[in-house]
């Protein structure tokens, strides 16, 4: 039986969802895996708890679930915050699940991750910001300490597109990888397809909770540029960055044209795409693109995203999801974990 002492970043969507996970999981990973996964430590927003004997994985959900703080718990240690947790726990993995925050630098994921790496920690993270913004720094320190830095759940939620990209893509040339990895902005164009107009269209998407505080995150295509760039980077080793992505959000396609790309039997994505040219680079651009229903990524529905790769040995390969919760996202963590320990 093996114990994996645990540290996680962020208890909301995702952090809540996977704590419940863990908890009605358990006997199943201990009698198919013999792994135990011992909470040691947690931090959200307002402070940190620490408890070297273990926190219960439900009592943790529970106060997140009603919408307390870690700072209330018995276990509470005044004056830490994430950072200080993962600089002073005794632990074998961190779960870093904090917001992407990328116009502040990724914080406090990109710290918290950089510095359980150096302790020697595993570190398996859904969160785009710190690998986005230090792919090659933070996997060259995974590698210096021996540890695993694993991310199935930053690209199109649930979905294994990191996995199919980074581990059975191997030994092939991408062509071209297309990818829908963001539900909201396909949802929006839908609205605007159906006859409504853009403000009401967004005011829907606030109201369904799809569309975040800052919707130009979603909407100007940063969040596809940031997961097409990572995406690129596991299947092909290619050095892409944010700068070169050619981007262009909902707003660059006309109402009218969605209507008559609709009746014409096509659906409008946001479509992240790279594209290896006769140089030995990659073209990377995000733009919503009318996809026709013979298309892979053609018919996907509200709730669905999708990848597809073209390949020179493995051929045209494509994977859909349909996610309707975060539970597949927060389960991504838990893939993960048991491809690093089992
Ligand atoms: N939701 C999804 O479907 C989904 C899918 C794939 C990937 N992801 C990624 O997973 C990560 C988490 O997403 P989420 O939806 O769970 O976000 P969320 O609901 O906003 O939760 C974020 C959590 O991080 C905590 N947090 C914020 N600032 C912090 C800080 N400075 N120090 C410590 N904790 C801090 C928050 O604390 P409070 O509770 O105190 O506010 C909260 O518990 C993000 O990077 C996101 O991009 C999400």
């Amino acid at each position: 039986m093996q114990e994996v002492r645990t540290i996680l970043i962020g208890v909301g969507q995702l952090g809540r969802r996977f704590c419940r996970l863990v908890e009605a999981k358990t006997p199943h990973l201990r009698e198919r895996y013999g792994l135990t996964l011992r909470l040691v430590g947690a931090a959200d927003s307002r402070g940190a708890a620490y408890a070297p004997n273990g926190l219960d994985w439900g009592t943790v959900a529970a106060v997140k679930e009603r919408g307390g703080s870690l700072a209330e718990l018995e276990a509470a240690r005044p004056g830490w915050d994430a950072l200080a947790l993962v600089e002073q726990a005794e632990a074998e993995l961190l779960l870093e699940a904090s917001p992407v925050n990328l116009k502040s630098g990724a914080e406090p994921g990109l710290s918290c991750i950089r510095t359980a790496l150096r302790r020697g920690m595993h570190v398996v993270t859904p969160n785009k910001g710190p690998i986005v913004l230090a792919f090659d720094e933070l996997h060259r320190l995974a590698a210096e300490q021996g540890v695993a830095l694993r991310f199935d759940g930053t690209v199109a939620g649930g979905l294994p597109a990191i996995n199919l990209a980074a581990r059975d893509l191997r030994g092939a040339t991408v062509f071209t990888i297309e990818a829908v990895p963001n539900l909201v902005t396909g949802y929006v164009m839908d609205l605007l397809a159906d006859g409504l107009p853009y403000e009401t269209a967004l005011d829907r998407a606030r109201a369904e909770g799809v569309l975040e505080a800052d919707p130009g995150w979603d909407l100007e295509g940063w969040d596809t540029a940031a997961k097409l760039v990572i995406l690129t980077r596991s299947a092909t080793g290619y050095p892409a960055t944010l700068d070169m992505v050619r981007r262009a959000g909902v707003e660059a396609v006309r109402a009218e044209e969605l209507r008559a790309a609709r009746k014409s039997g096509y659906r409008y994505r946001l479509l992240a795409r790279a594209r290896l040219d006769e140089a030995g680079d990659y073209r990377l651009s995000v733009a919503p693109v009318p996809l026709a229903a013979e298309h892979p990524l053609g018919r996907l529905g509200r709730k669905e995203m999708g990848v597809l790769f073209e390949t020179d040995i493995y051929g045209r390969l494509s994977a859909i999801i349909e996610e309707q919760s975060p539970l597949p996202s927060a389960a991504t963590m838990l893939r993960d974990i048991l491809d690093i320990f089992t």
